[in-house]
C-alpha cells in the first residue's frame, strides 16, 4: 500500500504519558518528532485527536449532567489538544493548520473541506479539532468522516498497543496479533477496532485501517514505508 495522503488519529489519553490529566510535554514533543519524519518525506497529513486526557462524554453523563453538554466539553476538549499539537509541530518548524468543526475563528479556521485539501497540497499538515461538530459521535468518528472527505489513503489508528488482538494483550497473555483482517471478519470475530459508526463509515467507503503502536519511535515512518507492522483492517483479503 502507498501513502500519499494519511490521517493520522491519535487519542487524547496517549497526550497524558505517565500523568494522571493533561498533556505531558516530553510526549507532545515527541509525538511531533514521530509525525516530522513522515512530513520530511512529503506524505500529506491531517490529523484528529481526542480530548480524554482532559474530559470525557460519557464522565459528564455519570455525574448526572446530559450528554450532549458533556459531548460538546469533550468536543472543546479535543481543541485544546489540536492546539497543543499545533504548537509542537511548528516548533518544530512544521507548517500547520488547525480548522474546527465548531467555529472560533478567532483560534482556528472553520472546516472546510477545499481548504483543507488545498492546505495539504500545499504540504501543511491540517489538524481537525472538535470532532464533527455534534454529539454523539465519537472522535474515531470524525478521523474516520474526515478521512473519507479528505480522500486519504488510510486512517492510521496511533495507539498504546502495537495492533488487534484476539483478546486484550494486557489482560490476555495468550492473546494474538492479527497481521490483517477484513471489516467482516473484524465484526465477526467481535473486535473492538473503532466504534461502530467509524467502523461502517470506513467499511462502507473503501477507507483502509492500520491499528499500530505510536509509543514505539520509528512506527509511524514504518507504517508509511508499507512495513507490516501493527493490523491492517480492510474490505479486500
Ligand atoms: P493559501 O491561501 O491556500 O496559501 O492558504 P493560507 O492558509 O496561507 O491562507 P489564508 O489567507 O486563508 O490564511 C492565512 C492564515 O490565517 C493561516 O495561518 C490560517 O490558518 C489563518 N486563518 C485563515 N482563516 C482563519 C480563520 O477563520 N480563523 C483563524 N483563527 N485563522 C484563520
Amino acid at each position: 500500500m502507498e501513502f500519499k495522503r494519511v490521517l493520522l488519529k491519535l487519542s487524547g489519553e496517549a497526550l497524558m504519558g505517565d500523568k494522571q490529566f493533561g498533556i505531558d510535554n516530553a510526549r507532545l514533543a515527541q509525538y511531533a518528532e514521530e509525525i516530522k519524519k513522515i512530513y520530511d518525506k512529503r506524505v500529506e497529513i491531517a490529523i484528529v485527536i481526542g480530548g480524554g486526557n482532559i474530559f470525557r462524554g460519557v464522565q459528564a453523563e455519570e455525574g448526572g449532567m446530559d450528554r450532549t453538554q458533556g459531548d460538546y466539553m469533550g468536543m472543546l476538549a479535543t481543541m485544546i489538544n489540536s492546539m497543543a499539537l499545533q504548537g509542537a509541530l511548528e516548533s518544530k518548524g512544521m507548517q500547520t493548520r488547525l480548522q474546527s468543526a465548531i467555529e472560533m475563528k478567532e483560534i482556528a479556521e472553520p472546516f472546510i473541506k477545499r481548504k483543507a485539501v488545498r492546505h495539504l497540497e500545499k504540504g501543511r499538515i491540517v489538524i481537525f479539532g472538535a470532532g464533527t461538530g455534534n454529539p454523539y459521535f465519537t472522535t474515531d468518528s470524525a478521523g474516520a468522516l474526515r478521512a473519507i472527505e479528505i480522500e486519504a489513503d488510510a486512517i492510521l489508528k496511533g495507539t498504546r498497543v502495537d495492533g488487534i488482538y484476539t483478546a486484550d494483550p494486557e489482560k490476555d497473555p495468550t492473546a494474538t496479533k492479527f497481521d490483517h483482517l477484513t471489516f467482516d471478519e473484524a465484526y465477526e470475530k467481535n473486535l473492538n477496532v473503532m466504534d461502530m459508526t467509524a467502523f461502517t463509515l470506513c467499511k462502507e467507503n473503501d477507507l483502509p485501517i492500520i491499528v499500530f503502536d505510536m509509543n514505539k519511535s520509528g512506527n509511524l515512518d514504518k507504517v508509511i514505508q508499507g512495513e507490516k507492522i501493527g493490523t491492517l483492517v480492510s474490505n479486500s483479503k
